[in-house]
């Protein structure tokens, strides 16, 4: 066997760190007490409610994973399979758990629906080249995906914190942030590495796709959008904030390095303003509907 590249390594190392010390979290640790459970769904209710689909639909992820990527780096597979979807599926059942027992229905997870998009990026990723496209925009969506979720649960945290809920504060949201920031890590050291070996036709290809298929995260239809609207609304999220600056600071220096001056590709800028409009639009008809 060759010896893998120094960051190839890295890469290795990292995954078998996160899998040693980040086990699924326990159940048993877990303090569902809740003070005010009336204050609390209605204030984040609809948050968690978010946060647990999102986590849930990890096992459809794994689905897209496979049908999108025929032919994956053996890091790849052990880091979703042994280390990330474990996490974020138990991530989702205790955030499910929190809200059903606010009183609150499930989490409405799609669990096996494959788009076509993605059927077609799978049927020509047979082709090495285009899977290497393929592999790069799902790094760069796992960035933006999981610096998404460390940031809103940063923001929970401390609303729920502020709202004198510490079980649910210390032993559910601060635990599963702790989570985050090494998924993040993967799918950076990913794709600085993969970016460093696309040829220039595979890099535009990313950008173009890229630009055409950004959402934010777990928005995959105009409801989900105005949901993700909502949340926004909650956690104090703007459209040209910090938040969007964040979660695209990689991708920006990556793919957009020419495009100097821009803190944020506009297409993520546009999906988040997207998003608030379609919630403010559904609030305004569910009240004159209600009239
Ligand atoms: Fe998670
Ligand atoms: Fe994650």
């Amino acid at each position: 066997m060759s010896q893998p590249r120094p960051s190839a390594q890295r890469l290795v190392d990292h995954v078998d760190r996160l899998g040693a010390e980040h086990p699924p979290i326990a159940l048993d640790s877990v303090d569902f007490t809740v003070i005010d459970p009336v204050t609390l769904e209605a204030r984040f209710g609809h948050v968690l409610d978010y946060m647990a689909r999102v986590e849930l639909e990890v096992d459809r992820n794994v689905l897209e994973l496979m049908t999108m990527l025929p032919d994956p780096p053996e890091v790849d597979v052990h880091f979703y399979r042994d280390v990330w979807q474990p996490q974020e599926i138990q991530h989702g059942r205790i955030l499910d758990e929190l809200q059903v027992r606010l009183g609150r229905d499930n989490a409405n997870a799609d669990l096996d629906s494959i788009g076509t998009k993605l059927k077609v990026l799978g049927a020509l990723g047979h082709l090495g080249a285009f899977q290497d496209v393929s592999r790069m925009l799902y790094y760069v969506t796992g960035m933006a995906t999981e610096r998404s979720a460390v940031l809103a649960y940063n923001l929970l945290h401390d609303g729920v914190a502020e709202m004198g809920e510490t079980a649910v504060a210390q032993t559910i949201i601060a635990p599963i942030r702790r989570q985050e920031p090494g998924h993040y890590a993967f799918y950076q050291l990913s794709a600085r590495l993969l970016w460093s070996e696309l040829a220039a036709w595979q890099k535009w290809l990313v950008r173009h796709l890229r630009r055409l298929s950004f959402s934010p995260v777990g928005a995959n239809d105009d409801e989900q959008k105005a949901d993700f609207g909502d949340l926004m609304a909650t956690l104090g999220i703007d459209d040209d904030s910090d938040f969007t600056a964040q979660i695209a600071r990689v991708e920006m220096e990556l793919l957009w390095a020419r495009d100097k001056g821009l803190p944020v590709p506009e297409y993520v800028t546009r999906a988040f303003r997207e998003a608030r409009e379609l919630s403010v639009a559904r609030a305004a008809g569910d009240s004159s509907a209600g009239r």
